[in-house]
C-alpha cells in the first residue's frame, strides 16, 4: 500500500522535476557553439556586440545594418553559422540600464528563441550592458525558466525537457548560482505548478484531484500543514454558500489549506483563491464560445497554492496561509437554481441572481474561515472573478479593489517591481448597497456595468470586522494569447511572482 502510494505520489510530483538544466559560469567568450547576447540600443554597437563584431570580421555590424535591428527593448535576431558560432541570438534590450524586470524579459526572450533546439547548449552572456544592482544572471536564467514553459504532455510530439540541451549563463555575478537554485528556481517551480494545474483540462483537474497534485508536491517541505476539509467538514462548519456551488457536481467540493507556519511570532498572511475547477455556469449556462476556457477557473486557488510552495521551497521565515476553495459548477437536477436562498458559514443568507456568480460564494466562506480561523495581519484573496475587470482594464493589468491604502500601496509597488501589475479600482459603499435582496440578506449580483467592483463588494461583505484585506480579480490576467518573454501563450500563472515579492518586502 506504502509503495503504491510511494509511486502515484513520484508520478504526480513528475510535471515539476525534470527541466533544462541551467548553470553558471564566471564571464569569456565560448569558443563556439550556439550564444546569446543582449545588444544596447543606439548608433553604434557596444559591449558585446561590438566584441562580437570585432571576433567575426564585421559581421555583426553588417547584419544588424541590412536588418534594421537597432537594440530596441525586445527586438531579437538569430543569425547562423558566424564563424565560430553556429548559431547567434541578438536580443535589443533597449538604452536605458535594464532593470529587474529586464533581466527577466531577456531570459524569457532567450527560452523562446530556443524553444525547438535540443542537445546543444545555450549560452548566454550576461555583461556588457548597463544594469541595474538586481538586473543579475540568476534573473536571467529566472525569466529563461518562466518562457521555457511549455504544457504539451498530451501531445503526440511532446518535448522531453531532459534532452532539450542546458543552458548556460556566463556573468562576473559571483552569486548567481545560488540567488537562483536556492531562490528563484523555487518561485519558478511554484509558477510552472500553477500554470500546470490551469492548464490542466476538467476532466483530470477537479476538486479531490487538484487536491492530490497539489499535496504531491509538498510531499517532504518543513513546516507545512496540510488539511482538507471535504463535504461533511463543510457541513458541519455550515459553509452552505461553497456546498451550493458544488452541489450541481458529480465531483464533491473540497477546501484545501496549506499552512506554512516557519516565521515564529511574525504576522500571518492568508491568501484565499477561488477553485472553480469547471465553470460551466451552473443552471444559468454559459454560452459555448470560449467556454472551455473555464477549465481554469481555479486560477486563484493554484495561484495561492504556488505562492506557498515557493515560500516552502525556498525556505522563507514566514507565516503564510493558503485557502483553495474548490468546487466544480455543473447544472444538474441537484445545482442550485436563481431564487435559492443559501446560508453561509457567516450565518448571513444569500439568494442566487445567478449562479455563474459562483466564485464569490465559495470565497465568500473562505474569507469568513480565515478569518475566524487565523485572525491574520492581511487577508488577500485571489479570483478570475468577473469578465467585468478584463472590460475595464484589459490584458496588462489586474483588478485591485482594497478599502486599506496601505495595503493597496503595498501591492501596487511589489506589482510593479514583478511586472506583474494591478490597476487600483473603486470599492465604496454604493457597490455594497447594489447587493440588497428582497428576501435575503445579500444577494450574488448587482446591476449595472462596474461588476467587477460589485463582486469585490459581495466579498467584503464576508470579510470580518476589522480584517484588513485586498481582492485581486485576475480574470483579465490569468491567460494570454499574445505569448510575453516570460509568459509563453496560455495559462499564466499570474500572481506567484507577485504575492511572492510581497511576502519578501513585509513578512521577512
Ligand atoms: N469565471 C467567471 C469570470 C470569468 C470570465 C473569468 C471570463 C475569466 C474569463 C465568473 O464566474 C463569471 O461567470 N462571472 C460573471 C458574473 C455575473 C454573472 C455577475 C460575469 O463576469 O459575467
Ligand atoms: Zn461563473
Ligand atoms: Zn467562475
Amino acid at each position: 500500500m506504502n509503495l503504491i502510494r510511494t509511486v502515484v505520489l513520484l508520478l504526480l510530483a513528475l510535471p515539476a522535476m525534470a527541466q533544462r538544466p541551467i548553470d553558471f559560469s564566471p564571464f569569456e567568450w565560448p569558443e563556439n557553439g550556439s550564444i546569446v547576447i543582449p545588444v544596447a540600443e543606439g548608433e553604434t554597437l557596444t559591449g558585446l556586440a561590438a566584441e562580437l563584431d570585432e571576433r567575426t570580421g564585421g559581421a555583426i555590424a553588417m547584419a544588424v545594418a541590412e536588418a534594421r535591428f537597432t537594440g530596441e527593448k525586445a527586438q531579437t535576431l538569430t543569425l547562423f553559422g558566424v564563424k565560430p558560432y553556429a548559431r547567434v541570438d541578438l536580443i535589443g534590450v533597449g538604452s536605458d540600464a535594464v532593470d529587474r524586470v529586464g533581466a527577466e524579459d531577456f531570459g524569457g526572450l532567450a527560452a523562446g528563441l530556443n524553444d525547438g533546439t535540443s542537445g546543444t547548449t545555450v549560452q548566454i552572456l550576461w555583461s556588457g550592458v548597463a544594469r541595474e544592482d538586481d538586473a543579475t544572471a540568476a534573473r536571467v536564467a529566472f525569466g529563461y525558466r518562466l518562457g521555457d514553459y511549455r504544457f504539451d504532455r498530451y501531445q503526440e510530439e511532446r518535448l522531453d525537457p531532459t534532452t532539450r540541451g542546458s543552458v548556460r549563463v556566463l556573468s562576473d555575478d559571483a552569486d548567481a548560482a545560488s540567488q537562483f537554485a536556492g531562490d528563484l528556481e523555487h518561485v519558478a517551480a511554484g509558477v510552472y505548478l500553477a500554470r500546470d494545474l490551469c492548464s490542466e483540462p476538467g476532466n483530470i483537474i477537479y476538486p479531490q484531484s487538484f487536491v492530490d497534485r497539489v499535496r504531491a508536491q509538498f510531499d517532504g517541505l518543513k513546516n507545512v500543514k496540510i488539511r482538507v476539509l471535504d463535504e461533511k467538514d463543510l457541513k458541519r462548519l455550515g459553509m452552505g454558500a461553497h456546498l451550493g456551488v458544488g452541489s450541481g457536481s458529480s465531483r464533491p467540493p473540497r477546501l484545501l489549506v496549506i499552512e506554512y507556519f516557519a516565521g515564529g511570532d511574525r504576522p500571518t498572511l492568508a491568501l484565499a483563491g477561488k477553485g472553480i475547477t469547471f465553470d460551466s455556469g451552473g443552471v444559468s449556462l454559459k454560452g459555448n464560445d470560449g467556454m472551455w476556457m473555464m477549465k481554469g477557473d481555479m486560477t486563484g486557488a493554484a495561484v495561492v497554492s504556488s505562492t506557498v510552495l515557493a515560500a516552502a521551497r525556498r525556505g522563507a521565515p514566514v507565516n503564510v496561509v493558503a485557502l483553495a476553495a474548490l468546487a466544480e459548477n455543473m447544472p444538474s437536477g441537484t445545482a442550485i437554481r436563481p431564487g435559492d436562498v443559501l446560508t453561509s458559514m457567516s450565518g448571513k443568507t444569500i439568494e442566487i441572481n445567478s449562479t455563474d456568480a459562483e466564485g464569490r460564494l465559495v470565497l465568500s466562506d473562505a474569507v469568513h474561515y480565515a478569518h475566524v480561523e487565523y485572525s491574520p495581519a492581511v487577508l488577500i484573496d485571489v479570483a478570475t472573478l468577473t469578465g467585468s475587470v478584463g472590460r475595464a482594464v484589459g490584458p496588462d493589468y489586474a483588478g485591485l479593489f482594497s478599502q486599506q491604502d496601505d495595503l493597496a500601496v503595498q501591492l501596487l509597488e511589489a506589482g510593479a517591481a514583478t511586472g506583474e501589475e494591478m490597476w487600483r479600482l473603486p470599492l465604496n459603499d454604493s457597490y455594497f448597497e447594489q447587493l440588497e435582496s428582497d428576501v435575503a440578506d445579500v444577494k450574488n449580483g448587482g446591476k449595472g456595468g462596474a461588476g467587477a467592483s460589485v463582486g469585490a463588494a459581495f466579498i467584503g461583505s464576508f470579510v470580518g470586522e476589522g480584517q484588513v484585506w485586498a481582492h485581486l480579480d485576475i480574470a483579465g490576467v490569468d491567460y494570454t494569447e499574445e505569448p510575453k518573454p516570460t509568459t509563453p501563450k496560455g495559462f499564466t500563472g499570474w500572481g506567484v511572482r507577485l504575492l511572492d515579492e510581497y511576502l519578501r518586502r513585509h513578512y521577512e
